[in-house]
């Protein structure tokens, strides 16, 4: 589960005893916080799917730079991207970037499904750009404020320019 970053490596580890407390101490801009629950709520959330859930750590060059959880939706026969963050101090450096292509490989080796949705809140227009340039595309009308997107993962190609 490694790929190379423009200058750096990024690899994704599950969340366990050593590394949940600095997880949980990730956070995001305070502008942002309106758009994520926070890390503790959606460690959470793992624990109650655990049959199901994959918490992961984002690491670059040895330091945590950030979390995603995703989980298998056996009824709706795709993965669910249920938290996408970078830490606010090392936004906008290609980490969170990485970090999706780093899961989709994941995802793809395990299998399981070939679709991966994400929820976002309307107003959340960096994480919209953000799925969008993986050709995230909207699924179905807005509601109470957020979008579903999905991703076709069979046909998803890299593209190492961006
Ligand atoms: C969305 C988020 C995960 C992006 O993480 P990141 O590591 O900063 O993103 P990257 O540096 O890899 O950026 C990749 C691309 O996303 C887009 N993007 C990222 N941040 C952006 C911003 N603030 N405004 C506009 N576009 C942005 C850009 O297209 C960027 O590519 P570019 O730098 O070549 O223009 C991060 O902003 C975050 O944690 N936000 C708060 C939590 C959140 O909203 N999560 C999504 C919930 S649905």
């Amino acid at each position: 589960m490694r790929s190379q970053s423009k200058n750096s490596m990024i690899t994704l580890k599950n969340i366990d005893k050593d590394n949940y407390r600095e997880c949980v101490n990730l956070s995001v801009a305070e502008e942002q916080v309106k758009f994520v629950v926070a890390n503790a709520k959606s460690l959470a959330k793992a624990y109650v799917y655990y049959e199901t859930a994959h918490p992961l750590a984002v690491y670059a060059d040895g330091a945590m730079v950030g979390f995603v959880l995703y989980r298998d939706l056996q009824a709706e026969k795709n993965y669910v991207i249920d938290q996408m963050m970078t830490d606010k101090r090392y936004q906008g450096k290609g980490y969170g970037r990485e970090a999706v292509r780093e899961l989709f490989r994941q995802m793809r080796e395990r299998g399981q499904f070939g679709r991966v949705c994400v929820c976002c809140c309307v107003a959340n227009k960096a994480a919209i750009k953000f799925f969008r340039g993986f050709g995230f595309e909207q699924e179905g009308e807005e509601e109470a404020g957020e979008i579903v997107f999905g991703l076709d993962l069979v046909s998803y190609k890299c593209d190492p320019s961006k």
